[in-house]
């Protein structure tokens, strides 16, 4: 069933009041879910986004044997001492994060088949990192015409020392967890230290792991020779969304009178706090709440470049292209790490925006530039929200297609800010 938002744009003015609650991580909670085949017994999770990404990849670890439990933001993971490692190709192409449970299950059950993975398409998204991380400890892979095949020698991982070409997310977290279960020690050099890797980390260690060199760049994994984790019921608890967290705050400083934005961690936002107040956005921050008020004079343009936590969320990249259409002077966006991630804005120029496109990772936004309501097709999950938000702050009327899109990552998004005073309607096509 095919939907769309239908937005009536408050055509540049601040009018939007009252508060906006932050979920938990999609790129947490994903994560934690992979996490279930490193233990012997159930893992609690709460503050679970219920989100069509969540849903998928519980249907992927149910066909890998698991047995899952949904309840108010909640979930429960059991897996099995034996299981078909053979991942499902329909389910794990639908998302990118199927490919980080790789990791857990090759090391626990010493092998691996999965087809290359799905998720937005934003660009080449190789898996070659992930590949050559298992080889170095000691796996085989082969592949044909649907699957990697990988197998590790004699059914068990060996620690490595490991130093990765791209601070990468999904390779970090997924050797991590394999080192967990692997015979010796793995070192993990260049690694991420995105707070949901950072969550992810310490809650395996409550479970037993041994990682040191957490939110570092260097990782020293400590293996337990497949003796599996075990949680004793200790709950995992999502961290707040810093994506939807800079969502909204640009959503509020182009459209607040006075909004706040509740349940989120600042800290995870910093640089983008730090970008916006130089723009001239009047913020305040507690330690979970972001409140923002109507700009008392215009917003002056800033530059951006996307990179690894905690510099600048690519995952941000899009909304904020939108604010800075509404800021005056010209700011340049380099998006360092996909080159499909700035398509979007030629749809932003059908709308009115000035920008010019130098090459697939930069362009220059002049503004600010009034914006007009259009019939558009979010691309994905991330531009796709930038389109509502450019929607909801443009002359007229807005209709954006692709909302499966942005269901993939934001819980009920048109009733959340429905509250704050936006005219949003969810259609069916
Ligand atoms: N890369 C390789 N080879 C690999 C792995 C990655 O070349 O084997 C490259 C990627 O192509 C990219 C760069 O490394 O150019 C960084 O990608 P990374 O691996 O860090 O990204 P990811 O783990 O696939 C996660 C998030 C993305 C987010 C990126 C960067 C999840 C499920 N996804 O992806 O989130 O953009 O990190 O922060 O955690 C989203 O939520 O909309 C989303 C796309």
């Amino acid at each position: 069933m095919k939907e769309s938002f239908v937005i009536q744009g408050l055509a540049g003015q601040h009018t939007l009041k009252g508060e906006i609650f932050v979920n938990g991580a999609k790129n947490d909670v994903l994560k934690v879910i992979a996490s279930s085949f490193l233990f012997d017994d159930t893992i609690h999770v709460e503050n679970a986004p219920s989100i069509d990404d969540v849903s998928a990849l519980l249907t992927l670890v149910e066909h890998a044997g698991a047995t899952t439990k949904q309840g108010e933001r909640t979930i429960e993971i059991t897996v099995p001492q034996q299981t078909d490692t053979k991942l499902d190709p329909t389910l794990a192409k639908k998302l990118r994060s199927s490919v980080v449970l790789t990791g857990p299950l090759l090391a626990r059950y010493g092998e691996v088949s999965f087809p290359h993975p799905g998720g937005c398409v934003i660009g080449a998204r190789p898996i070659d990192l992930f590949i050559k991380s298992f080889e170095k400890m000691g796996a085989t892979c082969t592949v044909d015409d649907e699957y990697y095949h990988i197998k590790a020698a004699n059914g068990e991982l060996q620690g490595a020392d490991i130093f990765l070409d791209i601070a990468s997310v999904g390779v970090t977290e997924t050797v991590m967890m394999a080192a967990v279960l692997a015979n010796g020690v793995t070192y993990i050099r260049n690694a991420a230290m995105e707070p949901e890797i950072q969550n992810l980390a310490q809650y395996l260690v409550t479970c037993g792991a041994r990682i040191e060199g957490i939110g570092t760049p260097t990782m020293v994994i400590t293996g337990r020779n497949k003796e599996p984790l075990h949680s004793g019921g200790s709950v995992y608890k999502v961290i707040p969304d810093r994506i939807e967290t800079g969502s909204f705050l640009v959503l509020a400083a182009l459209a607040a009178d006075d909004v706040t934005i509740t349940r989120c961690n600042p800290e995870h936002v910093r640089y983008l706090l730090s970008l916006l107040e130089q723009s001239g956005v009047e913020l305040e921050c507690t330690t979970d709440t972001i409140r923002i008020r109507a700009p008392k004079s215009p917003y002056k343009a800033v530059n951006i470049k996307t990179h690894e936590y905690p510099g600048f969320a690519t995952d941000v990249q899009a909304p904020m292209v939108v604010f800075l259409t509404q800021a005056e002077g010209e700011s340049f966006v380099f998006e360092t790490m996909f080159e499909g991630r700035l398509n979007y804005t030629q749809d932003l120029v059908r709308m009115g925006a000035d920008i010019t496109m130098f090459d697939p990772h930069r362009v220059m936004v002049r503004g600010p530039k009034a914006l007009s309501g259009k019939e558009l097709e979010g691309p994905d999950l991330r531009a796709g929200l930038a389109y509502v938000i450019a929607g909801i702050i443009a002359k007229k009327q807005s209709i954006i297609h692709g909302v499966h899109h942005i269901d993939r990552g934001y819980e009920k998004i048109e009733e959340r800010f429905r509250a704050l005073g936006v005219d949003i309607t969810r259609v069916q096509e």
